[in-house]
Parts: structure tokens; C-alpha cells; sequence
């Protein structure tokens, strides 16, 4: 493995270690791998940009804070509130924009491949890192 791999299960990673790691906002790192899935975390403050994921769900597990995700449904427009410890899953073709006035730190479960922005997004800010995902470095 090189140092540019993500690291894949062989050894066990702390979340609070893999956090720690890195200052980034809304950019991902990949702590493991399940099959083809990505489990990645990231911190995130303030605003990220509405996308959709066209082909994928997005799982969503807060791990510290809590974070907010404005979605655009056939029935209108909603927000979910996601306090420390929640999960929530983003149904595949569902605009979303997630945000965190406060900050957290979220774990998030999606197909190794996928875009932070998605298929269709508004235009990407200065503070967000279009990625699909960064490997960790401890
Ligand atoms: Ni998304």
C-alpha cells in the first residue's frame, strides 16, 4: 500500500484520532472501506451548496454537533435537524444542502466514487472541496 491509498480496514482506526488529523472543512477523509462503500468523515461548519447524488443515497451519522439538511422533495421544500448521534439518508436524486451554523463532525456511508457535490450542484464556494474523498494520513 502506498501512502496515497486509503487506509482499508487493516488496522483499526479511532475516530477521534482520524478527526484529529485534519483541519479542513467540508472535505472528507476516508476512514475505511465496506465492499464498494466508503466510510469517510469530515467536519463541516457553516454552509455547503445544494447538489444530488442522481445513482446513490447518502448516509449521514453525526458524530459531534449537530447538523442540519435542507431538502428539496416532490412535496416541497424541508429541513432535517440532526442532533449528536443521528443518522438520516438522503434519498438518490433529492437535492440537498447541508449546514452546520455551529459545526460537527459527521461520518458519511456512500459508494467509493462519490462526489461531495454530487451530479448537479450550484456553484461550488471557495470553502467547500469538491472531492470523493481524501485518504487519511495519521
Ligand atoms: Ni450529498
Amino acid at each position: 500500500m502506498t501512502s496515497n491509498e486509503p487506509v482499508t480496514g487493516d488496522e483499526p482506526i479511532a475516530l477521534a484520532a482520524a478527526l484529529a488529523s485534519f483541519d479542513a472543512l467540508w472535505s472528507p477523509r476516508i476512514v475505511t472501506r465496506v465492499n464498494d462503500y466508503d466510510v469517510r468523515v469530515a467536519k463541516v461548519e457553516g454552509e455547503h451548496l445544494w447538489h444530488a447524488h442522481d445513482d446513490t443515497d447518502e448516509f449521514f451519522l453525526v458524530l459531534d454537533g449537530e447538523l442540519s439538511i435542507a431538502l428539496r422533495e416532490p412535496a416541497g421544500e424541508r429541513t432535517v435537524r440532526l442532533p449528536k448521534g443521528s443518522v438520516f439518508t438522503v434519498p438518490r436524486g433529492v437535492e440537498h444542502r447541508p449546514y452546520a451554523p455551529g459545526g460537527a463532525s459527521i461520518l458519511l456511508l456512500e459508494p467509493t466514487g462519490t462526489s461531495t457535490v454530487g451530479d448537479r450542484h450550484d456553484p461550488v464556494p471557495a470553502h467547500v472541496d469538491a472531492t470523493t474523498g481524501h485518504a487519511l494520513e495519521l
